[in-house]
Parts: C-alpha cells; sequence; structure tokens
C-alpha cells in the first residue's frame, strides 16, 4: 500500500466518522481532487453544498468558496483545511468600494442598477449584492435582469466583458478587478501556441486576459471560430467529453487539467501557461486535509446578519442557468 493510498483511507475513514462531506474544487491538487466525495465547479459545488445532508462540510477549495457553503447551510459545521486561502479577485473590491460605486452611480443620475457579483467575493460583499453568479451562469443571470435595468457587474473585468459581449447589453458596469492567475495567462502567448497547433480546440476560461484575444483571433481568420470555446472549468468537462479534437490548449489555471485527462484519457490537454498555479488552492495540501478531519479546524464563521443578507443572492445564484 503506498503512501498516497494510507493517507486517502484515512481521510476517508476520518469523514465517515464525522459525518462529513468533502467537497473539491477543479484546481486543487489531483490527490484532494480524487480523495473528494464530490469535485466541479464553483456552481455545481454550491449545489452540492447546499442540498448535502451531512453535519460537516469540508471545502477544499479557497475561503470565499467555503463561506458561500456557510450562507447556504447556516446550521452546518463548515470546515476549510487552510483559512489562509484567500483569493486575489475576491481581494479586488470591498463591501465599502461596493456601496462607493453604487451611491456614485446614483448620484450622476442613473436608474436604480442592479448588483451581480461573481461568487469570487467575500460574504460581505454579497451582502451588498442582488445576485450572485459563477463563470457558468453569467450569462443566464445577467438575461434575467429586466433590460432596462442598468447592472453594476464585479469584480472580474475579463468575465463582465466576456457576459457584455454575449449578451450585447449596453448598461452593464463592470468593476476592474482581476485574478493575478488568469489575467496573467496574456494573449500574446495564446496567440503562438494557438498558431503553432491548428488542430487543437481552445478552452479559455472567461477570468482569462487572453479571452478577447482569443476572439479576435477568430474574428480574424488566424484560428477557426469552431475552436474557440469560452467555458467555465465545469463547461471545460462537459466540451472535453463531446469535443471531437485530439488536442486541447487549456487556458485556466493548472490544477484544471487533472479532471479533463480523468474524462477524456484520449485527447492530449496542454496548459497554454504552465505557470498558472494558483498558491491560495494549493495551500490545500494532504497534509492540511488531515489536520483538518483531526482537530475540526479551520471553521469558517459567517455573522449572522451578513448571512441573512448575502442569502437571497446566493439563492438566486444557485436557481439560475445550468
Ligand atoms: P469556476 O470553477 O466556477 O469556473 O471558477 C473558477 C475560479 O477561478 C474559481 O476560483
Ligand atoms: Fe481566486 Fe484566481 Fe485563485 Fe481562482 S485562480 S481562487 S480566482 S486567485
Amino acid at each position: 500500500v503506498s503512501a498516497t493510498e494510507e493517507w486517502a483511507a484515512e481521510v476517508r475513514r476520518l469523514a465517515e466518522r464525522r459525518n462529513a462531506v468533502l467537497l473539491a474544487h477543479n484546481y486543487q491538487l489531483p490527490e484532494i481532487q480524487d480523495v473528494a466525495d464530490h469535485t466541479g465547479d464553483s456552481l455545481a459545488l454550491s449545489r452540492i453544498a447546499a442540498e448535502s445532508t451531512a453535519d460537516e462540510i469540508v471545502f477544499c477549495g479557497v475561503h470565499f468558496m467555503a463561506e458561500t457553503a456557510k450562507i447556504l447551510s447556516p446550521d452546518k459545521t463548515v470546515l476549510i483545511p487552510d483559512e489562509r486561502a484567500g483569493c486575489s479577485l475576491a481581494d479586488s473590491i470591498t463591501a465599502e468600494d461596493l456601496r462607493s460605486w453604487r451611491e456614485q452611480f446614483l448620484d450622476a443620475g442613473e436608474p436604480e442598477p442592479v448588483v451581480v457579483s461573481y461568487v469570487n467575493t467575500t460574504a460581505e460583499v454579497k451582502a451588498e449584492t442582488d445576485v450572485c453568479c459563477t463563470s457558468s451562469n453569467a450569462v443566464d443571470v445577467v438575461r434575467s435582469i429586466p433590460e432596462e435595468r442598468p447592472v453594476l457587474f464585479c469584480p472580474d473585468q475579463f468575465l463582465g466583458a466576456h457576459v457584455k459581449r454575449v449578451t450585447g447589453r449596453q448598461n452593464l458596469h463592470v468593476w476592474a478587478g482581476e485574478c493575478h492567475v488568469h489575467a496573467g495567462i496574456n494573449g500574446a502567448e495564446l496567440a503562438e501556441r494557438a498558431a503553432s497547433e491548428p488542430d487543437a480546440d481552445l478552452f479559455i476560461h472567461p477570468e482569462c486576459g487572453c479571452a478577447t484575444s482569443a476572439l479576435y483571433l477568430a474574428g480574424d481568420g488566424t484560428v477557426d471560430s469552431e475552436r474557440v470555446k469560452i467555458l467555465s472549468t465545469g463547461g471545460m468537462l462537459d466540451a472535453a467529453r463531446s469535443t471531437g479534437a485530439s488536442s486541447v490548449l487549456v487556458a485556466t489555471e493548472v490544477g484544471m487539467l487533472h479532471q479533463l485527462r480523468t474524462a477524456a484519457p484520449d485527447i492530449d490537454f496542454r496548459a497554454v501557461n504552465d505557470r498558472a498555479s494558483c498558491r491560495y488552492m494549493k495551500m490545500i495540501t494532504p497534509a492540511a486535509l488531515l489536520r483538518c478531519l483531526t482537530e475540526g479546524r479551520d471553521r469558517v464563521e459567517v455573522s449572522d446578519e451578513v448571512a441573512r443578507r448575502a442569502r437571497s443572492a446566493v439563492e438566486r445564484m444557485i436557481s439560475i442557468g445550468r
């Protein structure tokens, strides 16, 4: 029996004893993904967390994801193996920033806006939000808002630009935040890789700075537009199972390659930028997960007041789209 198998057996035993469900985001280390009860994208994991009948939710992901689970299931214990696992995108807007943005918008004589926040935000920001979204349902969420209502979309500028492009909505205003990992996958790098592999599909996460360049490449004929797919991590898995391509260039955090290769072992998946690794996601180490299950920490708490104000925005999010 290998050390990894022994570790996995101990993790499973402790999880069972605690009546805990283990959730892992698609960017987690391969061994964490493999030991979890469920892996998935932000939307799928939020839905599973909301429906779970376990006593405890152990969230192998970053802090805002565990907070979202706590908002949806306030009576459950929610644990994260390392509470320092933050998110540079969630850090790019505070509740105070959002309140002043909205006030300035109204002071400029604009009509009452609908605030749409990406799930990659703190619970305090969600408490100032009308409806949350993830990358898999952002377009559907914005389409659910009456045309005449302006939308303040935060915090990701690249996801915001993508939603604006797809919906054609001119009254959508976007905050200038970004994720340091996805923003670092640049257009020049993508163009070079795409040109050298003319038969490969391109799977691009909408948080990427290169998503717009990919559409330019498709627009000017450098790349066949059929090959360019802008997808959430869950959407990438669905596309991997149905594409006819034998190779795929992947523009997102590199943890995604593990699920893709497992889902479609015959396809050659390669990262556009193999340095695109999220240090926060990787704080959830095998040792940290074991310690979490042994000691029952780190516990994720959201104050009743913040959770109460954030809940309807998160519940609307999980009710919309695939
Ligand atoms: P999804 O898994 O929802 O596509 O989100 C990506 C992400 O960056 C989460 O941190
Ligand atoms: Fe946040 Fe980016 Fe890491 Fe996702 S990859 S958790 S958006 S810092």
